[in-house]
């Protein structure tokens, strides 16, 4: 069956989707968008990916073309047209088509486009772990809104790639902040160490799971900025993601994390989400 998308507030096949060229999404990477996981044909977190979609409207200035439950039930519906189980819903809201000039164009309206992917859970990468290089988080001051802007997160990550590792460890100036497309963990002395919920990083859904089921079984939290030399020193160290779950980081820049295979809080918060999506 060919894929359904929801493109301008209609159910098209993927191939009669036509995006134009001067769309500001295009050019500009004008824009904000989610990603969302489904699990047993049912949206993951949707409310706290739908108020992160509007706070990233919010913060770029660009109106939402519906409103969160009207969001919600065509992001439900695009689900249940495509028969999507186990996958991702990737839903984008860009500020509209106008001849490309950089002020915001008074009569554009948002351009909003949904399609869902197959995508199968990263067990085997989640029993194994994965190896992480350091890098400078060369991004802008407003990494809290999930704008379409990517560039130094694809350059990130394509470094990563290039040098034989599965992702890339932002810092600025020493202070580990996020990956090129997830949050950062480490467990140190017991305590889960990530930087805070502030404007450095992406307020990650996965995150907030996390840190809630770890509340949930007494493991300290603390959220407060550490060192590239704490994430090297660290007992564990993780990844949080829609997508990849709780990744263990099993090395950064060659040298291995802990015992240099996903440690015991890791794995306790794996199974415990493991629990969270099943429901
Ligand atoms: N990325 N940090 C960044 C920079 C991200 O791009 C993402 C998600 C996260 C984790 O957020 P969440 O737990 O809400 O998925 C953190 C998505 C999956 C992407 O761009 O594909």
């Amino acid at each position: 069956m060919a894929p359904i998308y929801w493109y301008q507030d209609r159910w098209l096949p993927a191939e009669e989707v036509r995006i134009s060229p001067d769309d500001r999404g295009y050019y500009f990477g004008d824009g904000v968008y989610e990603v969302f996981r489904v699990y047993g044909g049912a949206l993951f977190e949707a409310d706290a990916h739908l108020a992160r979609l509007q706070a990233s409207a919010d913060g770029i200035r660009i109106r939402l073309p519906h409103d969160l439950e009207t969001l919600k039930s065509r992001l439900e519906e695009l689900v249940r047209r495509n028969g999507l189980q186990e996958g991702t819903v990737y839903l984008q809201v860009t500020r509209g088509t106008a001849p490309r000039a950089h002020l915001f164009p008074p009569a554009a309206e948002p351009v909003t486009l949904a399609y869902c992917t197959e995508v199968k859970r990263p067990l085997a990468a989640m029993q194994a772990g994965c190896a992480a290089v350091t890098a400078e988080d060369i991004r802008w001051l407003h990494c809290n809104y999930k704008t379409l802007n990517l560039l130094a997160n694809v350059l990130a990550k394509q470094d990563a790639a290039d040098r034989g590792a599965a992702d890339a460890i932002l810092h600025r100036g020493g202070i580990v902040t996020e990956s090129s497309a997830s949050n950062v963990m480490i467990v140190s002395d017991g305590k889960l160490v990530t930087h805070p919920a502030n404007n450095l990083i992406l307020h990650g859904i996965t995150r907030a799971v996390v840190l809630r089921l770890a509340h949930a079984s007494a493991i300290p939290v603390e959220e407060r900025p550490f060192t590239l030399a704490e994430l090297r020193a660290a007992d564990e160290a993780f990844l949080t993601g829609t997508t990849i779950e709780i990744l263990p980081v099993i090395s950064v820049d060659g040298s291995p994390v802990g015992a240099g295979k996903p440690g015991p809080v890791t794995r306790q918060l794996q199974e415990q989400f493991e629990r969270a999506i099943l429901f």
